[in-house]
């Protein structure tokens, strides 16, 4: 069985050949903290997070990108698999992402990973580069772009070629640092303490990077000076500050990698602009603020969080190329 594995920090995505993309659905397992058995993988754990009393606790065995839990991540991921009834063949391949320019340790941990369940065969894609190819930029050997994509954990930003990575870095920031802004922004200017799920809520429902967007949006909490349950209205220009933080910081680090490039990369990338992935692209306004900074074309792909799986999906084609590109955790 062919497959494409996106193991992310929010989200795990898998594609099978044939059938497409076939799940998405948050990294996450429920365990029972007394015997340490697992009651819930995925969108049902996802459910738990911050309501479950002293006897559950759930884990993210993803952090910034790299498998920290080898054990759960495993158990998570094989029941993944078996979810959408992957089955080890004598010709089974799976193209699987990782950060940009990682290195053998995290590699190693990822195959370890698969190893327990039961994929032997990957290849180790760098996130920017199935991003291009899953973004449906038109690509060759001698025609560079630009990559960012964002993503809950880890940004990957480079400029690339079907050659490989020209330069690239992969930084631990991502969609969480902007819930981290929201709880405490909210926490200083409201006096309301909310969780983790209620902030990514808060972002999803009414981020925003126009100016003066006005939707808003009803936030429950714990008021922090009684403990009582309490909720504010908020409108989208209200929380544009801690919003802007995390994309105003990779504006900086993606500038820092332009101006590095090569003279006639730089020419070619100037040209056909900058093109932005991951869940995290998918904030209202984005295209014209980066667009604004940038000064420079910019265009976000047409289902952010899907780029990187579809584009290891579409490898799965042309094993060739998934070869020249693949990295080697030896
Ligand atoms: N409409 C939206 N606006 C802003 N952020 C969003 C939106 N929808 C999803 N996100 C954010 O996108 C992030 C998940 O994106 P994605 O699925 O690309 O990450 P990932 O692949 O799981 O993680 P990583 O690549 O960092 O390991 C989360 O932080 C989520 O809150
Ligand atoms: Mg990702």
């Amino acid at each position: 069985m062919k497959t494409a594995i996106d193991l992310g920090t929010s989200d795990t995505k898998i594609y099978t050949l044939g059938a497409g993309i076939v799940l998405n659905e948050p990294s996450v397992v429920a365990l029972d903290t007394a015997g340490g058995r697992v009651k819930a993988i995925g969108l049902e754990a996802k459910k738990l997070i911050g309501k479950t009393a002293e006897n559950t606790k759930t884990v993210f065995p993803v952090f910034e990108g790299e498998v920290v839990n080898e054990k759960l991540a495993a158990r998570m991921l094989g029941g993944f698999l078996a979810k959408v009834g992957y089955r080890q063949s004598f010709s089974s391949e799976a193209m699987v992402a990782v950060p940009c320019g990682a290195d053998t340790a995290l590699l190693k941990k990822l195959e370890n990973t698969l190893e327990a369940c039961g994929v032997d065969h990957a290849y180790l894609i760098e996130t920017p580069v199935a991003a291009a190819i899953g973004s449906g930029i038109p690509l060759s050997e001698y025609s560079p772009c630009f990559v960012i994509d964002m993503g809950g954990g880890v940004t990957d930003i480079a400029a690339l070629s079907l050659d490989g990575i020209i330069a690239g870095v992969s930084v631990g920031l991502g969609g969480k640092n902007t819930d981290a802004a929201l709880i405490d922004f909210i926490a200083d200017s409201c006096n309301l303490q909310i969780g983790l799920q209620t902030a990514e809520r808060v972002k999803v429902q009414i981020g925003s990077l126009f100016e003066n967007d006005t939707l808003g949006a009803v936030v429950n909490g714990r008021d922090l000076s009684n403990g009582r349950p309490r909720s504010v209205e908020l409108r989208a220009r209200d929380v544009i500050e801690p919003v802007k933080k995390y994309y105003d910081k990779i504006f900086e680090i993606a500038g820092s990698v332009l101006s590095k490039l090569p003279p006639e990369v730089s020419a070619e990338i100037r040209h056909k602009g900058i093109y932005v992935s991951g869940g995290a692209a998918a904030l209202a306004g984005l295209e014209s603020y980066y667009k604004a900074k940038f000064n420079m074309n910019v265009i976000i792909a047409e289902n952010p969080a899907m780029s990187t799986v579809s584009g290891l999906g579409s490898l799965l084609g042309t094993p060739e190329l998934a070869a020249k590109l693949a990295l080697n955790a030896d």
